[in-house]
């Protein structure tokens, strides 16, 4: 039987978990099913933003680097993601973007296997994973193979130098057998590097339990840290002493304050920062990753699923013939997000968003909804199936308006 109010309201009574939703800021009457792309806001972010502007930079200026800590930010933020992801604070950094990281990243993967020239991933990944993938392996003269995912461990050769994945899909939300596919890579001899986006702040990771090489991820979606916040980079402490990765700027030089003429690089992952810290964006992920405090990731999971699951029914209730789940049906296998198979899905996301519940579409019929246990309600997710329904049946996502914007997208 489908869950009722009755029944969402008395999840939320004994939620271990809703102390959270009071650090967060989020319009009133919209439902946000859409931080798996872009967090919301925490409450303290403004604050402490005004404070770094006025304060640190306003009167203390350039003294605040010293003074306000800057130089220190990229490896204090690192360390509060290295909580999540099941690494050790000195094997995280946080900087720049997932794209200019995953570069860094795979190439000083690369660098600890020069002899080898293939790179592997899969079809449909992220697409800048790709195409950083495919410049990389353009630059270095290396072939990259794009296997999809039951045919990954044949490909596992001992030609590979590196085997990269999104461990949670993008679209799909699919979770990849992290242990199982690291191990296979490094029993062919190849590294083993994890896109995180979807995972960190969604599920436990557990990078050194699974024995992973590097990881990549975005600071601005499950961890909160805002638009374009910058992102992370995870090595394994094996491979600090011998990786070495391009973008040799003097942030990640051995001593930047000496200004030689040669590169010489810096200890652990400190090498892997290239230029000047991005302060004001790396504050804005240090609050957005402070929600986290006192939250267990397994607490975590364990809501994501129940939201999803809720989710899930009342879809397939509110859409009758129409459901079409494109993720998982398997809650374990699932990320944080549940997708929906429409053929007009960019009408339908815009009728529901029109509605007061954000979503997104990926084309080409996807319908996205992410589920953030941190500040998402039993509750919320009733209301929005509930908002579903009224679409469905009212047919909105006909109405003219959102065909003519879908010529458009
Ligand atoms: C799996 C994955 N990797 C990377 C990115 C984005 O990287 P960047 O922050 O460099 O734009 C996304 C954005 O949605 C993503 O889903």
């Amino acid at each position: 039987m489908t869950p009722t109010l009755a029944d969402c309201r008395a999840w939320d009574a004994e939620d271990s978990l809703a102390f959270t939703r009071a650090r967060f800021r989020l319009p009133e009457g919209m439902i946000y099913l859409d931080g798996n792309s872009l967090g919301a806001l925490p409450m303290a972010t403004a604050g402490r933003l005004a404070d770094l502007v006025e304060r640190e930079w306003g009167q203390g200026l350039i003294g605040s680097w010293n003074d306000a800590a800057w130089m220190a930010m990229p490896a204090r933020v690192g360390a509060r993601i290295a909580g999540l992801i099941g690494a050790e604070a000195d094997e995280v950094i946080a900087a720049d973007s997932t794209s200019v990281n995953l570069y860094k990243l795979a190439a000083a993967a690369l660098s600890l296997r020069p002899e080898r020239r293939v790179v592997v991933s899969e079809p449909g990944n992220f697409p800048t994973d790709l195409y950083v993938l495919q410049g990389l392996c353009a630059a270095l003269g290396l072939e990259l193979c794009v296997k999809a995912p039951e045919a990954l461990e044949n490909a596992l050769t001992d030609e590979v130098a590196l085997l990269v994945l999104t461990h949670v899909h993008y679209k799909s939300g699919r979770v990849h057998d992290m242990a199982g596919l690291t191990a296979t890579a490094q029993a062919s001899g190849a590294l083993a590097l994890w896109d995180l986006s979807h995972s960190a702040g969604a599920l436990p990771v557990d990078l050194n339990g699974c024995n992973a090489d590097f990881a990549v991820g975005c600071g601005y979606k499950y961890l909160n840290g805002g638009p374009g916040a910058p992102g992370y980079m995870m090595a394994a402490r094996r491979h600090h002493a011998a990786m070495r990765q391009p973008l040799t700027g003097w942030i990640g030089h051995a001593a930047p304050f000496a200004f030689g003429d040669d590169y010489a690089p810096a200890d652990g992952v400190t090498r892997l920062l290239t230029g000047t810290p991005a302060v004001i964006g790396l504050a804005a992920l240090e609050e957005g990753l402070k929600s986290f405090e006192g939250v267990s990731m397994a607490a975590v999971r364990e809501k994501s699923i129940r939201l999803g699951e809720l989710f899930i029914a009342l879809a397939r209730e509110a859409m009758g013939e129409a459901f079409d789940l494109a993720c998982p049906a398997d809650a374990q296998a699932r990320g944080s997000q549940v997708s929906l198979r429409h053929p007009h899905g960019y009408a339908l996301v815009q009728a529901l968003i029109e509605a007061g519940v954000v979503g997104d579409f990926r084309a080409p019929d996807i319908a996205r909804f992410g589920f953030t246990p941190l500040y998402l309600s039993f509750a919320d997710v009733f209301e929005a199936g509930r908002r579903l329904k009224a679409v469905m049946d009212e047919e909105r996502w006909t109405a003219p308006r959102f065909s003519e914007r879908r010529a458009v997208t």
